[in-house]
């Protein structure tokens, strides 16, 4: 749709109009598809228009309406007429009035109106005719035959400049409406990449490193090249796989995964290329392997790593030459099929240690993605609660749950070795032991997160001393996680006792060991 207003606003519609008024007594109309005259100053003031004509038009209601009418009556012609500038023969009988029309992408937009006097001798008949239609319609007749004297008669040469700058005015109109459906359509692309995206396909996240992470996935989602995925474990790599696969020319074919560290050599042998009748015990029939069966899609070649150094040879063939030979057979296969690597373990030490091949790290790594553990994302991980919380809960058919502040603040403290696969777990098992709660309580949260500690990490973190004797070691973790234990349970010693797998009065004896009273505790606290 045509802004008709700014379009009239625009300082070079403006400019030419100005022009054709005083130079050429000619005035314009801009008409829509539909037949309506969309001048901003049609009701209010007749000071813009210069031709006495069309002042005397313009003078009374019945003029305007008149006026109206006869544009919409010309709209059908108009549109179907296929030069861009007509001359008809105006509302009055004699005068002229240039059509020019605005086209946009083959459709119509409407018309630029433009009113004047060619170079006619008015005869006088037509002229009483006229007279006597202003008259029927209400009109005066003296002030028409004072507008026709004043009337500005156009020589020839007048003529050919205001029709050239009536088109003009028309070209004028394509362009400022293009211009700004482009300049709205770059807006809007703008935003969109300004947006911060809070997820890509199935991932979610929206913090830095995952920004960048999709920034990479726009740029390569339409190349065919062999992508290697680094993280760790549970960082995602096989949902980033897929979607790379899903976003890809080719995500109309197959999308396969292999976990390359889940079979022995042989097995992994026939499992990607296939092998022939006989070529073992127990091949008893031709089999097509993984890679025949990914033809035309993606092969996910998961644990990559873990290839032994004679598959890896295998595997940088089928990547350099693109054909393969089935286990047992002699016929060499054409596929083509797109590899994605993944693997947790860190290639470029395995290369120092002889136990992966550089040319084929090169030949994989083309792209390579390297997803952040989630704590080095920490502000996604609100959002990960949701998402696992909003998933879960919808699974289960139990209306949304959250999670307790503190809970969420122990979640900011712990290093979450598993990623988001641990996070995904820790939230499950959350949503079905709280029962019916709506807000899941902080005790229920595991304790190697409340305790800020991986089970497998650096007992460091604890703030533990790694060197001195292992009995105080013991008794510094002992009361450590007694302490931790009694805050957290509100210093319920029957419930604690049984999570830490001691009798009640087991805990109650080295509560007093290491001096942990309740009421002592409290008015220390205060007095921090
Ligand atoms: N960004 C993310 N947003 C939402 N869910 C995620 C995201 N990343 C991973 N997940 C979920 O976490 C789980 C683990 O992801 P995935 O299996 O892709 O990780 P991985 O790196 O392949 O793990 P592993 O190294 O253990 O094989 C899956 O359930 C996956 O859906
Ligand atoms: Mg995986």
């Amino acid at each position: 749709m045509l802004d008709w207003e700014d379009i009239q606003q625009t300082h070079v519609i403006r400019k030419l109009r100005t022009i054709l008024g005083q130079w050429f007594k000619v005035d314009l109309f801009f008409i829509d598809a539909s037949g309506q005259i969309k001048n901003i100053d049609f009701r209010d003031s007749k000071k813009e228009y210069k031709n006495a004509l069309s002042q005397h038009l313009m003078s009374r209601e019945f003029s305007r309406e008149w006026l109206s009418r006869y544009f919409i009556e010309q709209t059908p012609l108009l549109s179907q007429a296929p030069e861009l500038t007509l001359h008809r023969v105006g509302p009055l009988g004699f005068e002229t009035v240039y059509f020019a029309k605005v086209m946009i992408q083959k459709e119509y937009q409407g018309t630029i109106a433009a009113f004047c006097l060619a170079a006619i001798d008015a005869p006088e008949d037509l002229l009483q005719a006229a007279r006597l239609r202003v008259v029927t319609a209400g009109g005066n007749a003296d002030s028409f035959n004072l507008s026709i004297k004043s009337l500005k008669v156009l020589d020839k040469s007048e003529q050919k400049y205001s029709e050239e700058l009536i088109d003009l005015v028309a070209q004028e109109v394509v362009t400022f409406h293009t211009e700004i459906a482009k300049r709205e359509s770059r807006i809007t692309e703008l935003n969109q990449q300004l947006e911060t995206r809070y997820s890509y396909h199935q991932m979610i996240g929206k913090s830095k490193p995952m920004q960048d992470l999709y920034e990479v996935l726009d740029k390569i989602a339409s190349s065919e090249a062999t992508v290697l995925i680094q993280g760790e474990n549970g960082t995602g790599k096989e949902l980033i796989a897929k979607s790379i696969h899903y976003s890809s020319p080719r995500k109309d074919k197959a999308f396969i995964t292999v976990n390359c560290s889940a079979f022995n050599e042989n097995l992994l042998d026939s499992e990607l290329f296939g092998h022939v009748k006989g070529a073992f015990t127990g091949a008893i029939k031709d089999k097509k392997g993984l890679f025949e069966a990914a033809d035309e899609g993606t092969l996910f070649l998961d644990e990559i790593g873990d290839m032994s150094p004679s598959m890896q040879v295998k595997l940088l063939r089928v990547l350099q030459q693109g054909t393969l030979t089935p286990v047992g057979g002699t016929d060499e296969r054409k596929v083509d099929v797109r590899v994605i690597a993944a693997t947790h373990r860190d290639l470029k030490s395995m290369i120092e240690q002889g136990t992966f091949r550089e040319d084929l790290y090169y030949r994989i790594h083309v792209i390579n993605l390297s997803l952040p553990a989630l704590r080095q994302r920490k502000d996604d991980i609100p959002l990960l609660v949701e998402h696992f919380l909003k998933k879960g809960c919808d699974s289960k058919k139990l209306p949304q749950k959250v999670l307790h502040q503190k809970s969420l603040e122990k979640f900011f403290e712990y290093p979450w070795p598993g990623n988001i696969r641990e996070l995904e777990n820790e939230i499950e098992r959350l949503i079905v032991l709280s029962g019916n709660d709506k807000e899941i309580p902080v005790d229920l949260v595991s304790q190697r997160i409340l305790a800020g500690v991986s089970g497998t990490g650096p007992l460091k973190s604890l703030g533990l001393d790694l060197n001195g004797k292992l009995k105080d070691a013991i008794e510094e973790l002992e009361k450590k996680m007694i302490l931790e234990g009694l805050k957290r349970t509100k210093w319920n010693k029957s419930r604690l006792s049984k999570e830490l797998g001691i009798s009640r009065a087991g805990l109650i004896m080295k509560g007093e060991k290491y001096g942990l009273d309740k009421r002592k505790m409290a008015r220390d606290d205060q007095a921090a």
